[in-house]
């Protein structure tokens, strides 16, 4: 629907609440949840002031503002919307900068507690086991993916990240069975393969910088195990405009819908655009080649390619390459921070290295590593005490109670995942990195969710951890590491949140000390 304005079209269609969505529209909702797609074009000064609201205030006052009109009429609602922006963008600063600090603080915390973000509005957070079933178990049809999500321009309006609703469900039954466990077993090798190409140089005396490698790894990991790219003069090709596009996607572009423009061709828009159509241009030589090949079922891409929906509907070349590129943005930053932390914390402990070096030792292949359990525990931990995706969002479309509070349609819910895996009801000494709680007890969906969970959780979940198990034990098997007493010394490194998920703030060096 196009509205004429926004307020007069609230108050006509007796909306109650309304959140934003894409560059200037909004999600309106009446009492029963009901929702209508406004979108509007108008005078520039208007369309400013309207953006602003949109992406600093709260969906409820978001939509009473524009119901009463009284949005920056009395200097009294301009000063409590001024203080309000600046917090919600002081927050939203703080969150980047040390997201698990953030959330941390929370994990007592026996009641859900708001806070409002720069884009989302006002976001009710759990950090209890109660609270995540309550969101986790909310079935498909009462939630939408929250928009605006700034990965969009990366990803595309058909990625499944975006999507609600039946279309969601059908792109899901398409890419679901690619990641099913059994289908392990045909990427374990391309794995070890990868990780052995970026080590193979190292040598007794160098240094591995741990953040770079496990970036390198998870990367030639996408583009050999999703995009099924053989040829390493290709896969170098793909690495190189992966990386410029990664770049590109600037955080002012990623927040900022207004500042997506081309200047004569050119900017930081046009630069995106163009390595984005860069890799969709390797991307359908790609397709096209594996149609004409036939698919053999030996990575994610012949699988996606032969998957079809219930009703034998296949995905089109548009919708192909969103999904190739959600994975890509998904599954490539969530595995390298998590492989980088892992190795962080396997060096740090002696107890933990040895242990781990030892159960290696008797696994000849990367399946037998795959399936070992101290491993398995450890990158657990890891994945406690570091979920690379801090937050897992709902945006509801009719009535829920999350902990006990009364949520309604277009309110958003979250699960603070910081908060919930160090809540101290749950687990004993939580600031301790200790993989055996993993071996002594197996958590409730629930109690650890690094994954999220229900109807949206993360198709590559089985996927990323043989590929982190696959990846430490290649490494650990080829090189003897140390952490040098320089680093045993530094404070921890701290997560900072980079587009999609978080990342160690500075390298971390190990020591080579033999090839075994
Ligand atoms: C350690 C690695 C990873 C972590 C911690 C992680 C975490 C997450 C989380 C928390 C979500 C949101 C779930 C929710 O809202 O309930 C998610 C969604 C998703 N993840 Fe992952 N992920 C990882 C790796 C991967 C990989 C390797 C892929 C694919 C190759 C992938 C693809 C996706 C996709 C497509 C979604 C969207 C699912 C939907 O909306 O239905 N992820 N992930």
């Amino acid at each position: 629907m196009v509205a004429d304005g926004y307020g007069q079209t609230l108050m006509d269609q007796k909306m109650t609440r309304a959140a934003p969505v894409g560059e200037l529209g909004l999600l309106a909702f009446d009492d029963r949840g009901q929702e209508t797609r406004l979108d509007r074009s108008g005078s520039l000064r208007g369309r400013i002031l309207k953006y602003v609201l949109a992406r600093f205030g709260g969906a409820q006052e978001r939509g009473s503002n524009w119901l009463h009109r009284t949005s920056l009429r009395r200097p009294v609602d301009a000063a409590r919307m001024a203080l309000s922006m600046a917090a919600a963008v002081a927050r939203a600063v703080w969150v980047g900068i040390d997201p698990e600090g953030f959330f941390r603080r929370h994990s007592s915390d026996t009641k859900p507690f708001l806070r409002r973000f720069p884009g989302l509005g006002e976001v009710l957070f759990v950090s209890t086991v109660d609270g995540a079933r309550d969101i986790l178990t909310a079935p498909g049809t009462l939630c939408r993916a929250p928009l605006p999500n700034p990965i969009e321009p990366l990803v595309g309006q058909n990625s499944l990240i975006l999507l609600s609703g039946e279309p969601h469900r059908r792109t899901r039954s398409i890419l679901m069975p690619a990641f099913h466990g059994e289908r392990m077993r045909g990427y374990v090798d391309l794995i070890a393969d990868a990780t052995n190409d970026e080590i193979v140089a190292l040598r007794p005396g160098d240094q591995l910088a741990v953040r770079d490698a496990a970036q390198a790894i998870t990367l030639d990991v996408v583009i050999r195990v999703v995009f099924g790219v053989t040829d390493r003069a290709r896969r170098a090709e793909y690495a190189g405009v992966i990386r410029e596009l990664m770049r590109s996607g600037t955080a002012p572009l990623m927040l900022v819908p207004w500042l997506r423009r081309e200047i004569a061709g050119r900017g930081p828009w046009a630069r995106l655009v163009g390595f984005r159509a860069q890799l969709d241009g390797l991307l359908s030589e790609q397709i096209e080649k594996r149609r004409g090949i036939g698919a053999h079922g030996t990575d994610v891409m012949d699988l996606i390619l032969s998957a079809t929906d219930e009703d034998g509907n296949r995905l089109g070349d548009d919708a192909l390459r969103d999904q190739l590129r959600t994975m890509l943005a998904a599954g490539h930053e969530t595995s390298s921070t998590s492989l980088a932390w892992a190795l962080y914390h396997i060096h740090r402990d002696e107890s933990i290295r040895s242990r781990a070096a030892k159960e290696l030792a008797a696994a000849a292949t990367p399946g037998e590593i795959a399936a070992l359990p101290y491993l398995g525990a450890v990158i657990q931990e890891t994945l406690r005490m570091h979920p690379p995706v801090p937050i897992a969002l709902r945006r509801l479309t009719g009535p829920l109670t999350v902990a006990g509070v009364p949520r309604s349609g277009g309110d958003v819910v979250g699960i603070a995942l910081p908060a919930l895996h160090f809540n101290p009801d749950v687990w004993k000494d939580p600031d301790a990195f200790n993989p055996d709680r993993f071996l002594e007890r197996k958590p409730s969906p629930f109690e650890y969710a690094p994954f999220g969970g229900g109807y949206r959780r993360c198709i590559g979940a089985a996927f990323a951890q043989h590929e982190l198990a696959v990846a430490i034990g290649t490494i650990m098997n080829t090189v003897e590491l140390r952490m040098p007493a320089s680093e045993r010394r530094r404070k921890p490194p701290r997560a900072v949140l980079r587009a999609i998920a978080t990342k160690p703030n500075r390298e971390i060096l190990l020591d080579v000390i033999a090839w075994r």
